[in-house]
């Protein structure tokens, strides 16, 4: 038999990240064992689209990536400029055209005790990857199912922390069921978010709605850039409130939104199909509105 070493069998041929100042093959690209990140997930993250080989929304990014780490008083590793240069160059080394650079931030290695360090060395890692146009051209022009789940998250969930383990799982019972995403629903029946994207709903008076920014959910980009790219197209039937799922269910369109995924279209919602079961004008428009403001940025 054949001794593998993980990094041998799990890293993919080629591939690029940055750890702490240096670009590394992602074999030999570690953080030590004593990092915070990883013993208390004191850490926090973005996931920025590629598109045409550059991110997209870096300045709303770096903003949400600023309250972050403020709410969590950890500092910048560094400045904006240097770190859109670190992730250019990511995205450069790995040749990705269309995928998404991922940066977390940890507040780095110290012997195990959970306070804050008086003084406290960041650790910075970008990755990028490239993702399959296909299926991502599949999900939005066919639409996906989703299921819905108890939320069972923290009471910061407008902190982008690498915290995931509600997500992992929830994510993994979408997958169990052939699914794309989980609605997560809090004790009032409301849905909050999805896993790892915004929810919005069509009413059947055409009004499209989304939950309003709080601390219970991910203040997304996307979502974000919709309502930008909404307003700018005239589209005022916006309504920023919380919806139940039954509302939902009942609602002529459904989608969700996430810098992975851009805006996809919901057709299904556990067992009840939402509208003819097929993505809807207004669905489309978002995504229309959304790929041209996309558009913009990447070719300025
Ligand atoms: N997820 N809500 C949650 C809980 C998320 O994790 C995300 C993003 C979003 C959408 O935010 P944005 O539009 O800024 O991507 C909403 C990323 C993509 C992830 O964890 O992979």
């Amino acid at each position: 038999m054949t001794m593998h070493t993980r990094s041998q069998t799990r890293a993919p041929a080629g591939r690029i990240a940055y750890v702490d100042g240096r670009y590394v093959p992602h074999g030999g690209a570690t953080v030590h064992v004593e990092d915070r990140g990883l013993q208390f997930a004191d850490s926090v993250y973005e996931v920025l689209p590629v598109r045409d080989g550059m991110p997209l929304d870096e300045e709303w990014h770096f903003e949400r990536l600023e309250r972050s780490l403020r709410e969590i008083a950890m500092p910048m590793p560094m400045g904006r400029g240097a770190l859109s240069q670190v992730m250019r160059e990511t995205v450069r080394r790995n040749r990705v055209k269309l995928g998404i650079v991922y940066l977390q931030v940890t507040r780095g290695a110290h012997r195990r005790d959970h306070p804050i360090p008086d003084r406290q060395v960041p650790t910075l890692i970008v990755t990028a990857r490239g993702m399959d146009a296909n299926a991502l051209a599949k999900r939005e022009t066919n639409g996906v199912g989703v299921i819905t789940m108890p939320d069972i998250r923290w009471g910061r969930c407008d902190i982008k922390s690498t915290g995931l383990l509600p997500a992992v799982l929830a994510k993994t019972e979408a997958r169990k069921a052939g699914c794309y995403e989980a609605w997560l629903i809090d004790e009032e029946g409301l849905v909050t978010e999805g896993a790892s994207t915004n929810t919005w709903i069509v009413t059947q008076d055409d009004v499209v709605v989304t939950r309003q920014l709080g601390n219970n959910l991910l203040p997304g980009v996307t979502r974000k850039g919709c309502l930008a790219a909404l307003a700018g197209a005239g589209i005022n039937a916006i309504e920023e409130r919380p919806f139940t799922l039954k509302e939902a269910q009942q609602a002529r369109e459904a989608f969700v939104t996430s810098s992975g995924g851009g805006v996809v279209p919901v057709v299904k919602i556990d067992e009840r199909t939402i509208g003819d079961g097929r993505p809807g004008p207004t669905t489309r428009k978002v995504q229309s509105l959304y790929r041209e403001l996309e558009g913009r940025v990447a070719n300025p």
